[in-house]
Parts: structure tokens; C-alpha cells; sequence
């Protein structure tokens, strides 16, 4: 029987890995910290002592957490009272390190698992509070990423209000499938980290400027599938009674989220899907990932903006999401350590549910280090193998690299790649649109 290439682990030094658990986490974590003492300190000059007080205590058990990273102990149990208390912790039992002998530790676990566990423990941090139990320690940094790219969002508001007013069921598939590949593409290179794609450089409603820049970008796809998610979208049967629906497993908040809005838009504008099923998640995640307040937030956001596109576009979501249009999916499965291969053992709820879909979206790259395992791989692995069983329904991952994984290249396309820049798997410059349909 096959198995698996080893996980990604910070038991690699001089990985991308070991990287991320030795420096770059803890940068995160203690930003985390540093805020709560802010904010304690402010609640203690204000007298509210016992607003202070439990702030303190949050403050205690992340540093806890911090010490015990720095100093390699054992991964502890959860043993909270959470939905996924029970599933966290038995895998937290049966994970054995990486590393022959030694305990499960930051430095000896896989990368995917240890990472996903600091972001439970911030989480437990704050839910074990009184006052501060849905805090959400990073929802500052999401918003000003947003305002941030309010030219970029100006756009793209106007290009789609015009494209759903203009293009309709009855317009060439040309037309079409020109707005649809701009728009996959906006909702890709968004994952960059929203800026790269607006930078000021697009121009208010120059849709030419627009394609331009994407015209550009083109050659740091690495794999381009979209004709293949274009042939599933363009033959599907508008007309058929039963409900079709396109999932997104969503990435980040903030320009991220509304370019997939606008792709999801798109499609139930051309009635290429009845209704579209937006997965978030239930935890702070990942410094930037999008729960349902962030994205109730932006629409706000939206629905006060003096720019008509952007405001209109506000108001549509906002009742989309009222007639269910557009809805919000919730579920455990995303905020635990599981590769996407799991599921169908650990949440067969959701696979089931999954499989219903016309096709999946997932986003980002911690979505596609999941669908990959997030192990070592050779780059020319096929991404049907690297999927390992899971292909619950037709799936595109729009991901940009920041990790050091990916298949489904061609042999030598990596090597080149490394040529024209050293970090090409995690600077977010190279990217992927791969689709499958079945396995
Ligand atoms: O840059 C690496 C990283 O922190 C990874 O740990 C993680 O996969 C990724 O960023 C998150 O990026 P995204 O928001 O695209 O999933
Ligand atoms: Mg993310």
C-alpha cells in the first residue's frame, strides 16, 4: 500500500517551517499579548477593576502558552468545554512527534497541527474570560486592511454592478466567460494579501486597466485550470428544477471575502447557481481569516460608502443573505488540525453536505495545505494523488504560495520558478488555480 510523504515540521531546521514555529509565530502570539496588556491597563486607569482583572488572566495563560512554545514543553490537552474540546484532544493524544522518543512539542510536531493549535489556545484564552469571551484579538488588523484597499473595492464594485446589469443568460459564452476569468482571478490574487492586486494602480471603473494587470499577473500561474472550471460551469443546466449550489471555503476577511462576493455574484447573477454557501469560521484564525462578523462588518462597511457601486453592492449582499441567496456555513471541522483527507471519518456531516455542491471553492493557502496533507510532496506529485480520497464534489483551489508545498507541476517548472525568485513558494508571488473533478 502507498502511503504518505512525512508532514512539514519545524523538526527541519532551516525550514519554512521551523521558520514560521520559531520566529514568526511568536511575533503573532506576542502582538496578541501586548494588545491585552494595553487594553488591561486601560481598563485599570479607568477603574473598572474587574474588567482589568479578567483581561489579567487572559494575559497569564498566553504568556503560558508563549513559554511553553519557547521552551519546547508538550503540547497540553484542551480539556475546556468547546464543541471540538473532545476532538482536539484526542487527537492531541494519539499524534505521536515526528521526531523518534521525543514528546509532541512545537518542534517536533507537524507544522499543520502545531500551528492550528496556538490559534485553539489563544481562542481557549479568551473563552475561559467572563467579559471577553467572543474578543476577537485580530478584528483591528482585519478592518484597517480593509479601509486600505477602498480604491481596489471601488473598482471592482463598479465592474461588477456593470457586468451583472449588462451580461445576462442569453449573451455569448465569450462575453461571459471573460468577466467570469477576471473575476476568479481578482478572487485569487486577493489571497496575495489583498494589496498586490490594487496598489493604486487599478483605475476607477477602467476595466481595461484591470484586465491589464491581471494580464500580468498571468505568468506567475503556475497551473491554470480555469478552462476545466469554466467547461463544469458553462454545461451546467440553468433550467433544472433541483437547487444548484457552488460552496466557498473561505480564506481571509477583508478584500479577500469581497472579491469571492463578487465572484459568487457573479455566478448567481448568470444563473449559474441558485444559492451560494459561504463555510467561516467559528474561531479568530489565522490572524486574517473571515467569520461571519467580519463579513457582516464589511457590509456595513459597504452600505455607507459615499461610492454608489460600493453601496448598492452592500445593499444587494445584505439581502441576499436575507433570502438566503447567500448563506453563512458553520462548522468545527475548519478550526480543527485535520487534513481535508480526514473528513470524511471525522465530519461526515460536512462531506456529505460538501458533496451536494456543484463545485467547491476552496481558498488560500492553509485550505490547500490541507487539501495536500501539508507534506513533502514532490512538486510534480499529481494533485488528485496529493488529494488523498478527498473530492467530495468538483473542487478549484485559488491559492497563492506561502508555504513551502505544492503539486501538480510540470517537471522542471520548479526549478525555473526557484530561478526567477528564491521564495517563490512563500512570498505569495507564484500561485495556483487547480481543479478536480472526481477522483
Ligand atoms: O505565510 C505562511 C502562513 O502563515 C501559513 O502558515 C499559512 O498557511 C498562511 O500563511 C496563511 O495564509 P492564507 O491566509 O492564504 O491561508
Ligand atoms: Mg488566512
Amino acid at each position: 500500500e502507498k502511503s504518505r510523504p512525512e508532514p512539514l515540521s519545524a523538526k527541519d531546521q532551516g525550514s519554512f517551517a521551523f521558520d514560521t514555529v520559531n520566529r514568526r509565530m511568536p511575533v503573532i502570539l506576542t502582538r496578541v499579548i501586548d494588545a491585552s496588556s494595553k487594553l488591561a491597563s486601560k481598563l485599570t486607569e479607568q477603574n473598572d477593576h474587574e474588567k482589568a482583572d479578567d483581561v489579567k488572566n487572559v494575559v497569564h495563560k498566553l504568556s503560558g502558552l508563549k513559554y511553553g512554545m519557547e521552551t519546547n514543553k508538550p503540547l497540553e490537552l484542551l480539556n475546556d468545554d468547546q464543541a471540538d474540546t473532545e476532538l482536539w484532544d484526542k487527537c492531541l493524544q494519539e499524534t505521536k512527534s515526528l521526531v523518534p522518543g521525543k514528546d509532541l512539542t512545537f518542534y517536533t510536531g507537524a507544522w499543520l497541527l502545531c500551528e492550528c493549535y496556538m490559534y485553539r489556545r489563544i481562542f481557549q484564552a479568551f473563552i475561559s474570560s467572563s467579559l471577553f469571551k467572543d474578543y476577537d484579538p485580530f478584528s483591528e488588523q482585519k478592518r484597517e486592511s480593509f479601509f486600505s484597499t477602498m480604491d481596489s473595492v471601488k473598482s471592482l464594485s463598479e465592474n461588477v454592478m456593470k457586468c451583472t446589469s449588462t451580461l445576462t443568460e442569453s449573451s455569448s459564452d465569450d462575453a461571459v466567460r471573460l468577466e467570469f476569468e477576471t473575476l476568479l482571478q481578482f478572487s485569487l490574487w486577493a489571497n496575495k494579501c489583498d494589496l498586490s492586486v490594487s496598489g493604486g494602480e487599478i483605475k476607477d471603473g477602467q476595466h481595461t486597466g484591470m484586465a491589464e494587470q491581471l494580464q500580468h499577473l498571468k505568468a506567475w500561474i503556475l497551473v491554470d485550470n480555469t478552462s476545466e472550471v469554466w467547461e463544469l460551469l458553462r454545461t451546467i443546466d440553468r433550467n433544472a428544477d433541483h437547487e444548484i449550489h457552488i460552496d466557498f471555503v473561505l480564506d481571509n476577511a477583508g478584500f479577500e471575502v469581497f472579491a469571492d462576493l463578487c465572484l459568487a455574484e457573479f455566478l448567481l447573477s448568470l444563473n449559474l447557481a441558485k444559492t451560494v454557501y459561504f463555510h467561516v469560521k467559528n474561531i479568530p484564525w489565522f490572524v486574517s481569516d473571515a467569520s461571519e462578523k467580519d463579513i457582516d462588518w464589511l457590509i456595513e462597511q459597504m452600505k455607507k460608502s459615499e461610492n454608489n457601486y460600493v453601496s448598492q453592492l452592500g445593499v444587494r449582499w445584505q439581502a441576499r443573505f436575507k433570502d438566503g441567496s447567500f448563506q453563512f456555513k458553520k462548522h468545527i471541522y475548519w478550526t480543527l488540525a485535520h487534513d481535508n483527507s480526514e473528513m470524511k471519518a471525522t465530519a461526515p456531516d460536512l462531506y456529505a453536505e460538501l458533496s451536494k455542491a456543484k463545485l467547491v471553492f476552496f481558498k488560500g493557502d492553509l485550505n490547500y495545505r490541507k487539501l495536500v496533507g501539508d507534506r513533502k510532496w514532490p512538486h510534480t506529485t499529481p494533485f488528485a494523488e496529493a488529494l488523498w480520497g478527498f473530492c467530495p464534489a468538483p473542487l478549484c483551489s485559488l491559492r497563492t504560495l506561502k508555504a513551502d508545498v505544492v503539486v501538480g507541476l510540470c517537471p522542471g517548472q520548479d526549478s525555473k520558478a526557484e530561478s526567477k525568485d528564491k521564495q517563490w513558494m512563500v512570498n505569495g508571488t507564484n500561485a495556483v488555480i487547480q481543479y478536480q473533478h472526481n477522483l
